[in-house]
């Protein structure tokens, strides 16, 4: 699946959004090894904390059909621009991210751009830490 793909079922992903206090639409597309596609849109609540975000939507629902992990994930936002993982999320993706993982977002000036998830999450607490 091409970037341009992935990037595709994350829109489509992100119609879904249930976004009644921000508005803030946020849709995610992953990939597995073994070519699978999981996707999953931002979840709010009315306590607000209770929101899920998109990233771990589409990473709960790949975890709990039995993957185990993941190479590539799709990012995009109804604001047009590059939209980052908030630090819950990326702490969950360190969880199940490849040794090479990368994170693809958009931007609807700049375009496509595609980054190893280690540059943006380089020194994760891990289950190493808890020997
Ligand atoms: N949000 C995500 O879905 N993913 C992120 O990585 C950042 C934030 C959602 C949570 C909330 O529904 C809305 O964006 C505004 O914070």
């Amino acid at each position: 699946m091409t970037d341009r793909e992935l990037l595709d079922a994350a829109y489509k992903a992100m119609e879904k959004a249930y976004v009644p206090y921000s508005r803030f639409k946020v849709g995610a597309a992953l990939i597995t090894p073994d070519n699978k596609l999981y996707t999953g849109c931002n979840i709010e609540n009315s306590s607000y904390g209770a929101a899920i975000c998109a990233e771990r939507t589409a990473i709960a629902k790949a975890v709990s059909d039995g993957a185990g992990s993941i190479d590539r994930i799709a990012i995009v936002s109804s604001s047009g621009e590059f939209t980052y993982p908030c630090g819950i999320c990326r702490q969950v993706m360190s969880e199940f991210m490849s040794e090479d993982a990368v994170i693809i977002m958009e931007d609807c000036q700049k375009g496509i751009t595609e980054i190893p998830f280690k540059e943006i999450y380089p020194k994760p607490f891990s289950k190493d830490s808890l020997k």
